[in-house]
């Protein structure tokens, strides 16, 4: 922000001064960023206008890069950019400008960035080390004069990290030979065969292409046609390697985003867990497994070169359904926090867990509450300003329970375990405002959770201005719901059922503002 003008004029004997009109100016132009009813105080969310999808996300060079789906000239959806963000830590943000805007060739739609170490883009003449998007065009004439090959792929280069982009002269790099939805290129590079991999969304299955340069694209294969779920579209794929905890397995994990067709309505992230031999995925799984059972991560996918190897996951917070409905002005919409994606082997399945990282830990400030015991068939409530913007830890028996996050105007977040029919549910049914959109509070939301796999339950739970996110045993299971709360809520309700033990309330932190 600029800074206001002063101007000193001597008056009789003191020195009066006054500002010019400049700050004024400023601040009626410049609205309260960050200070709005429901703006998330630490998830990423633009500084204004609309955002969908987190694209391009890698490290380099000391730094982690989120781009993301970005409309700068309205609060819904339009003309697809790449807006940009950078962070050291993937916890506090910078916003930079806009990294890639629309050309003759379309719309910038979802993809992925990649670290072209060795130069195989030949986009380096001076030693330099290319960072290369590669996204979807969307053409809107193609589009609308009725065809079906309006999508296609491009790559554009940074020589400075990230800071400035060229579009190649060669776009687009993959045509489309007539399928409609073909999009979100996900690019990684496969060590063992020593070239780039790209897997993408053809409406109902994926498709794999190799390049040793980055320009130049074979298609390898196809997955999924008849497998997982396909109520929807198929969208953001990422294929990556994970080592199954406590084992010397490793398994590849493929992620997709599918819109409609969530086990809770809408949009959601299923996963299949197999094997890629760098021409082909296969996997033995049939059924859907669903990464979370809320109603509100889309279209996540995890972070390149990542120094460690670490898998980091972000996604979307919001739902197709309602995304262009949601009750904010200036900006709309958030991501959800950084997680960790492990892979664990219980009997036979593999179950993809993902839990925020270490980082988010460091935003915890005061202590509210701690060590609060509820006996079996016992009630407690404490009142605590702060709570909207908290880190709630807790243990509990796998048994009925439930915990209640409520305002003065009786608005209430219920979220609650019925053993009988081993369901876990997330009510946001009279959370707040809930009427904007037909679908965003008409039922609560429920995911399967099977106590005879754990001996208990420890819940972690990130409550922010308009989200929650539960996650159960470390992230084996997990839950992220947008709420809008028109009171911020002060109110916390745990009930335990006949469960025979106590609920351990270990402690209720508030979380740092991130900007
Ligand atoms: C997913 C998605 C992508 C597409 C982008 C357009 O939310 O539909 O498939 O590339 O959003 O903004």
């Amino acid at each position: 922000m600029q800074k206001a003008m002063v101007v000193c004029v001597f008056l009789v004997g003191f020195m009066a001064c006054k500002e010019t009109g400049k700050k004024k100016v400023d601040e009626e132009q410049e609205p309260q960023v960050y200070k709005e009813q429901y703006r998330p105080q630490y998830h990423f969310s633009p500084p204004k206008m609309w955002m969908n999808d987190p694209n391009g996300l890698v490290y380099n060079e000391g730094i982690y890069h989120l781009f993301y789906q970005y409309y700068p000239d309205d609060i819904v959806w339009g003309p697809m950019h790449w807006g940009h963000a950078v962070s050291e830590d993937m916890v506090h943000w910078e916003h930079k400008p806009i990294a890639l805007y629309p050309d003759e060739h379309g719309l910038i739609f979802s993809g992925s960035a990649v670290v072209d170490r060795n130069n195989t883009s030949g986009f380096a003449k001076n030693g330099e080390t290319p960072l290369v998007a590669i996204f979807t065009y969307h053409s809107m004439e193609g589009e609308k004069e009725g065809r079906t090959d309006f999508q296609t792929q491009g790559i554009a280069y940074s020589l400075d990290n990230g800071d400035t982009w060229t579009k190649y002269e060669g776009n687009p790099v993959i045509d489309n030979e007539g399928i409609k939805d073909f999009r979100d290129p996900k690019v990684f590079w496969h060590e063992s065969t020593k070239r780039w991999i790209l897997a993408l969304v053809a409406g109902d299955h994926a498709k794999f292409y190799a390049s040793e340069n980055l320009r130049e694209w074979e298609y390898l294969s196809d997955f999924g046609k008849n497998q997982g779920a396909h109520g929807g579209v198929w969208e953001c794929p990422d294929l990556f390697k994970l080592p199954v905890e406590g084992t010397d397995e490793e398994k590849w994990v493929l992620i997709i985003s599918i819109n409609p067709g969530a086990p809770n309505g809408g949009s959601g992230t299923q996963y299949f867990v197999g094997d890629f031999d760098g021409e082909r995925f296969t996997s033995d799984q049939k059924k859907a497994k669903w990464l979370d059972y809320g109603t509100d991560n889309y279209a996540g996918v995890t972070y390149n070169n990542i120094p460690n190897g670490d898998r980091i996951f972000i996604g979307w917070m919001s739902n197709w359904d309602y995304a262009r409905d949601t009750p904010t002005q200036v900006w709309r919409s958030a991501m959800t926090l950084p997680r960790k994606l492990s892979l664990v082997k219980m009997g036979e399945e593999y179950t993809l867990k993902n839990f925020p990282l270490e980082q988010v830990d460091g935003l915890t400030a005061e202590m509210l509450a701690k060590d609060v015991r509820v006996p079996s068939g016992g009630k407690k409530e404490v009142v605590l300003d702060g709570l909207n913007q908290s880190r709630i830890k807790l243990r509990t028996a796998c048994k009925d329970f439930s915990i209640t996050f409520k305002n003065h105007l009786d608005e209430a977040l219920v979220l609650s375990m019925d053993s009988n029919t081993n369901m876990f549910r997330l009510d946001r049914t009279n959370s707040g405002e809930v009427e904007f959109q037909q679908e965003f509070g008409n039922k609560h939301h429920q995911m399967p959770l099977d106590c005879s796999k754990v001996g208990g339950l420890e819940l972690s739970i990130f409550l922010d201005r308009s989200s929650v996110e539960v996650f159960i045993n470390e992230g084996l299971w997990v839950m992220t719901d947008q709420v809008f709360p028109t009171a911020p809520y002060t109110i916390l309700i745990i009930s335990n059922g006949q469960s025979g033990q106590d609920i351990l309330l270990e402690g209720i932190e508030t979380m740092q503002t991130i900007w």
